[in-house]
């Protein structure tokens, strides 16, 4: 029994896997809730062809494990998937799929049993080979399963920023804070920005955020430095019922102009992050 336990303690312990190591230089920006359905699919699809269209060079690894949305959205069906990666049929480099807008696409599939009761530590290992499979000066972004699972967890330790979303209603807000939570344990120098969708103003994400930022110093110590706005838009469910972006075939709606602003910063970091590693490369050389 005591045995049992203390291998428990040390499973826990273990969290080796959330240090996997990254080969290539590109930026990975991962998008997350606690709560399903508040718009990760919807925001990680049109950013990143916002991305694409502002920069250039932007992926987009879904890794909703067996639930992949985003091919939906963007009206395409891949020939492979990252069950193929994880089932030894093709290596990761070999799963991308060209998209509209220059975007290129892993998918996770959809119904897929191997695809189901991934662990923390395959998921870490299956999205270190999806994001390996990139390219230095990439922009990958990553859309997860809603929750705080370990699987979800682990990925988004390998990230360089999380966005967590969140709408106005309170059961989101609280599944929010519970995510950062476990977050800023896992990896307690992550650096978290708030998204709040569905918001019938910026005052109302505002006020969102100054209540879950209030929380967050206070039982957690720190603070998210970042919080975006986006605005309840019907052409968000418009884009999903025709499989047309609205990144690109409704790009002046007030979400695609939100997420326009939201981009700007994105790049902006990006370009930060990749000028430190070149200095950081130099000093290693
Ligand atoms: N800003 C918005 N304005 C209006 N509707 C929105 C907005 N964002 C998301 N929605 C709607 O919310 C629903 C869920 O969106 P989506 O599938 O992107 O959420 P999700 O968080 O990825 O869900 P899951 O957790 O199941 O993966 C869709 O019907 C979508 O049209
Ligand atoms: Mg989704």
């Amino acid at each position: 029994m005591i045995d049992q336990a203390d291998a428990l303690r040390s499973l826990v312990r273990d969290k080796s896997h959330l240090d996997l190591p990254r080969r290539t230089r590109a930026y990975a920006v991962a998008i997350t809730s606690g709560k399903g359905g508040v718009g990760k699919t919807s925001l990680a699809v049109n950013l990143a062809l916002t991305l694409a269209s502002t920069k250039g060079r932007v992926r987009l690894v879904d890794a909703d494990y067996g639930l992949s949305n985003a091919e939906v959205l963007l009206g395409v069906n891949p020939d492979h998937t990252l069950e193929d990666v994880v089932c030894g049929r093709i290596d990761a480099a070999d799963a991308w799929v060209d998209c509209p807008g220059g975007l290129r696409l892993i998918s996770s599939g959809s119904g897929l049993d191997s695809m189901t009761n991934i662990d923390g530590v395959a998921s870490a290992e299956l999205m270190a080979s999806a994001l390996d499979s990139a390219e230095n000066g990439d922009i990958i972004v990553i859309d997860t399963a809603p929750g705080i699972d370990d699987s979800v967890i682990s990925i988004l330790s390998m990230a360089d920023e999380v966005l967590v979303v969140t709408t106005p209603e309170p059961t989101s807000i609280t599944d929010c804070y519970a995510t950062i939570k476990v977050l800023t344990q896992a990896k307690p120098d992550c650096r978290i920005s708030l998204v709040t969708n569905n918001c019938s103003s910026p005052s109302q994400a505002g006020s969102v955020a100054r209540g879950l930022d209030a929380i967050c110093i206070r039982f957690l110590g720190r603070s998210f430095q970042r919080y975006e706005y986006v605005p309840t838009d019907p052409s968000v469910g418009r884009a999903i019922l025709t499989r047309r972006p609205f990144a690109l075939h409704a790009a002046h709606t007030p979400a695609a102009s939100w997420l326009k602003r939201l981009a700007i910063k994105i790049v902006e970091r990006e370009r930060q992050w990749q000028a430190s590693r070149r200095a950081e490369s130099l000093l290693e050389a």
